[in-house]
C-alpha cells in the first residue's frame, strides 16, 4: 500500500520505530512535510500530508506527534480526509471499517512502539464495509466543505454559503 507520513518533533522517535515495521511489511512509504524543529507547529506539518490524501496521492497516511489530537483535529478541515488518534487495535480496526479513517494519528508520549506497530497493522488491514456505514460515510461528506481545484492543480477549499 502507498503510504505518506508525517511528524512533528514530538513524533521521531515513534516515526522511526514504524517506518522501519511499514517497510519490511512490504509497503510503499512516503515521507511528507518539512523537517522538523523542536518547536515546529503539527498544523503545518500535516497539512502537505493531508493534501496528498484527499489528492489520492497516498492510500492511507500516518503522522506522530504527541498526542495525536491536535494535527488529527486540524488534518479534518480538509475535505476527503478522515482522521482519528487512535490508542488502540480495535478502535483502528472499526475507524476503517466503518469510518473508512485514511488518516491515523498516533501519540507518541501515550503510545509504545509495540502498540503503535499493532494499531498500524490493524489500520492497513481493514477495508471500508458497506450498508449502514456507507450510508453514514456519505452523511458526513454531505457536511463537508466541497475541494476546489484551481488550474495550477494546488486545492481549495470552499465552503457552501
Ligand atoms: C507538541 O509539543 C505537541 O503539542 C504535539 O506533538 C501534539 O501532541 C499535538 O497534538
Amino acid at each position: 500500500m502507498k503510504i505518506g507520513i508525517a511528524a512533528d518533533h514530538g513524533g521521531q522517535r515513534l516515526k522511526a520505530s514504524v517506518v522501519e515495521h511499514l517497510k519490511a511489511s512490504g509497503h510503499t512509504v512516503f515521507a511528507l512535510g518539512p523537517e522538523t524543529t523542536p518547536d515546529d507547529d503539527y498544523p503545518l506539518i500535516v497539512r502537505p500530508l493531508a493534501d496528498a490524501i484527499a489528492h489520492g496521492d497516498v492510500e492511507r497516511g500516518i503522522f506522530f506527534c504527541g498526542s495525536g489530537i491536535g494535527p488529527a483535529v486540524a488534518a479534518n478541515k480538509i475535505a476527503g480526509v478522515r482522521a482519528a488518534m487512535v490508542e488502540n487495535e480495535w478502535s483502528a480496526r472499526d475507524g476503517v471499517e466503518h469510518v473508512d479513517v485514511n488518516l491515523l494519528t498516533l501519540g507518541e508520549r501515550v503510545i509504545g512502539e509495540s502498540l503503535a506497530k499493532s494499531i498500524v497493522d490493524a489500520y492497513l488491514g481493514a477495508r471500508p464495509e458497506g450498508g449502514r456505514h456507507e450510508r453514514r460515510r456519505k452523511q458526513i461528506e454531505a457536511i463537508e466543505p466541497r475541494p476546489m481545484t484551481t488550474a495550477d492543480g494546488s486545492s481549495r477549499i470552499r465552503r457552501d454559503v
